[in-house]
């Protein structure tokens, strides 16, 4: 039995060895048939005729151009139809080398996913997973060949409006989500149903400072080592394909241009064999960085860097060539460029089959799959977060006679769908999207009498809503509330300097707390958001970010209890905009306050306290879990050893839920210090009323490592307090460990 499993292994490693040799060989056969011009041709990327998701250039060549073998690969063509027609013009070019076509997939094709952040709170890696693999079939069927995601940033700061587009502000769960996301993407690269990942944005977007979208990166080595870099070398072990450079500078030197980034980090220490796509014109975006004086210039510092391909700054197209021919640009660079995307092209089947992706009948199939809406369905209530539930307000019972559904967002479709997600030119998305009225009416049928008042405007002064709203809820059992922002208010280029509810949002729920009756609150955002007189005097909040195509029918499975919440929150969300940046995962400092009310010289504001609002791994569920039995095997270990934690989880409320439980870990004493609390580990389980299960988790070396002053990944011996929670301010058990000498 061994030796048939050796003999199948080998044949296996031969096969994908001779078929990667044989890609190899035809990538160089191809490579020597190439003009500096066609070879150049590989490296520029072009936006089609959909919406722009950039300052868009004018290219009246364009089409021209890919018959000339000019252009590589495009972003923004949507649909088989319109990338058969341009892959067709590129088939009459001399070589006939098949175009790439790259869009953001990043929540969902068709079928809309919550958005990244959102998902990020379901602590779901399976169901991340299935998103991605979801929106992958669909896309891949559409003739899209690659996803500019995963977007990976570890983002602290949530003025940013791209704080929508990740997974939060954890290292560690950050990299397990960009592990899971690539994988769904990928699936398995050159099947129809896959796409390649982009993972972006390479590298510490996430932390512009002041939160200001493209504004610099100021940070120090074991930072960017340590809290930054993981979750892109985790994309990267995943197999992820490609990988997207930076609009922002970092310390000095915009990604774009950075050559420590993209040769030494990337393609030399971790040996990254797939390429590097610029972003949205940011080779030319050099010149105003100050880093280049011109076009030219930024041409070549983008491609000493290490950036493979150009989106839109046509700085490639324009000065390359000439670039070789002053002998600035060596071309065994061009080469290196060229041969990482042809053997993409070729690992996709596009040699074979140009229009391999692009099939009408698969298109159909997928783009209307209904387990597609179901798994949307299901993964939309997983990533809700129930913040407060007072009086057991929630679940609503299903008896309840009269309920009030007030706020500018009850009846919104497409803003469900939050920013970056993808319109297809023939499919209505007023139709597409299953509003949140809609889910109440699909929930209740006839058995409730539902009233309806918009109450306000999400934005502006206008309170002339507000009589019939308050109107309405005087009449019903329960009111709830849907409020927020407006989808387009988070995202790029969307940076805010006020996180509070915009407009007369909160008065408007002043005004109907004020009638007494039990209120439930819906908050739909793209990032976190300031709302204190909301948390402290309403009795339940739900946060439902944006959740997608069946964002309705997702909140009332919640409201109703058909799903029991079991979101997490990804990021702090802060008291005030002063607190920002806020992460769970800080030092100590020297004069760490010992309670919220100490402030005389210890690190705290005078007129605030420090925790957030609500922490970092944080939310409720319409049961409760009790914690027990902490046991390690072990109290003392050698760095070759383990130890294993285990505890006992119960359900002690009276209806099934899923619980995230969360190891961390404090490293007491470092040659460089640690944070207080570090998010080690997880598991999302799920327990009927009554039930008790075991959870067992590892640590060993690699947990409880970190970069030393000289950025070496050691374990340092000593004292380490192990801490088991419901979130990172809920500690429910607790223990102890040495790492011996
Ligand atoms: C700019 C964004 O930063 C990037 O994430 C996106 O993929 C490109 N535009 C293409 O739309």
């Amino acid at each position: 039995m061994k030796k048939i499993v050796t003999t199948t292994l080998l044949l296996t490693c031969f096969i994908a060895f001779s078929q990667q040799k044989t890609i190899d060989q035809k990538v160089d056969a191809l490579l020597k048939r190439m003009t500096l011009e066609e070879k150049i041709g590989q490296l520029n990327q072009y936006t089609g005729d959909n919406a722009a998701t950039g300052p868009i250039t004018i290219n009246p060549n364009k089409q021209s151009e890919i018959k000339t073998g000019l252009n590589g690969s495009m972003l923004n063509v949507l649909g088989t139809q319109h990338t058969r027609q341009y892959q067709e013009l590129a088939m009459q070019s001399r070589l006939k080398i098949p175009l790439l076509f790259g869009q953001d997939v990043i929540h969902g094709y068709k079928t809309t996913f919550p958005i990244p952040l959102a998902e990020a709170a379901s602590w779901d890696l399976d169901a991340m997973e299935l998103s991605a693999r979801i929106a992958a079939t669909e896309a891949a069927a559409s003739g899209i060949h690659w996803t500019f995601a995963p977007m990976v940033d570890i983002a602290r700061d949530p003025r940013w409006g791209r704080v929508m587009e990740g997974a939060g502000e954890d290292t560690y769960l950050g990299s397990r989500i960009a592990y899971a996301r690539v994988k769904g993407f990928q699936g398995k690269l050159g099947d129809v149903n896959s796409v390649m990942a982009c993972v972006k944005h390479f590298a510490a977007y996430g932390a512009a400072i002041g939160g200001r979208d493209y504004n610099s990166v100021d940070m120090s080595e074991r930072m960017l080592w340590e809290t930054y870099l993981p979750p892109f070398k985790a994309a990267l072990d995943a197999g992820a394909a490609t990988f997207m450079n930076s609009f922002n500078d970092l310390n000095g030197i915009p990604a774009t241009g950075n050559k420590y980034l993209q040769r030494d980090i990337l393609k030399g220490k971790w040996n990254f064999k797939g390429f590097v796509v610029s972003d949205w014109g940011s080779i030319g975006e050099m010149i105003n960085h100050g880093y280049v004086k011109d076009s030219k210039e930024a041409a070549l510092a983008a491609i000493t860097a290490g950036s493979d391909m150009d989106m839109e700054s046509n700085a490639y197209r324009y000065n390359l060539a000439q670039l070789v021919k002053e002998k600035k640009v060596p071309i065994a660079l061009i080469d290196d460029a060229v041969k990482r995307i042809l053997r993409k092209k070729f690992e996709l089947g596009l040699f074979e089959d140009p229009y391999k992706y692009s099939n009408p009948e698969r298109e159909q199939a997928a783009l209307n799959n209904p387990e597609h809406r179901k798994a949307a369905r299901e993964i939309a209530a997983k990533s809700i977060v129930l913040l407060k539930n007072e009086k057991s307000v929630l679940p609503i019972s299903k008896q309840t006679k009269t309920i009030a559904f007030i706020g500018p967002l009850v009846k919104e479709r497409k803003q469900n769908m939050g920013f970056w997600s993808v319109e297809l030119p023939e499919v209505d998305y007023d139709k597409h999207v299953i509003s949140q009225w809609e889910g109440l009416q699909n929930k209740v049928g006839n058995t409730a009498k539902l009233l309806y008042a918009k109450g306000c405007e999400i934005e502006g002064d206008n309170k002339d809503g507000f009589a019939e709203a308050i109107a309405i809820a005087n009449q019903a059992d329960v009111v709830i509330l849907s409020i927020g922002e407006r989808r387009d208010m988070s995202g790029e280029a969307k940076s805010r300097s006020n996180l509070r509810l915009s407009g007369v949002q909160e008065e408007l729920i002043k005004a109907i707390q004020a009638t007494g009756k039990p209120v439930v609150v819906l908050i739909n955002a793209g990032r976190p958001l300031i709302f204190n007189w909301t948390a402290d005097n309403v009795p339940a909040i739900l946060y439902t970010w944006w959740l997608g195509s069946e964002a309705g029918n997702a909140i009332a499975d919640v409201l109703f209890g058909d799903y029991n919440p079991s979101g997490k929150l990804p990021m702090s969300f802060p008291r005030e905009e002063g607190q920002i940046p806020i992460y769970y995962n800080h030092f100590n400092t020297g004069r760490p306050a010992k309670n919220e009310n100490e402030t005389n010289y210890v690190s705290a504001y005078t007129d605030l306290k420090n925790s957030p609002k609500f922490p970092f791994g944080y939310g409720l569920s319409y049961t409760t879990f009790e914690y027990s039995n902490l046991k390690l095997s072990k109290n003392k270990i050698k760095s070759t050893e383990k130890i294993t934690v285990s505890l006992n989880v119960t359900n002690s409320g009276k209806v099934a839920g899923e619980e995230v439980v969360q190891l961390y870990l404090r490293d007491k004493v470092g040659s460089v210090i640690r944070p207080i609390i570090e998010l080690k580990d997880f598991q999302k389980i799920k327990l009927n009323a009554g039930q008790t299960k075991t959870i067992k988790f590892s640590i060993d070396k690699e947990k409880i490592s970190f970069y030393n002053a000289n950025l070496q990944w050691v374990a340092e011996p000593g004292d380490f307090d192990v801490m088991i929670g419901s979130s990172s301010a809920d500690i429910r058990l607790k223990d102890s460990f040495e790492l011996l000498n």
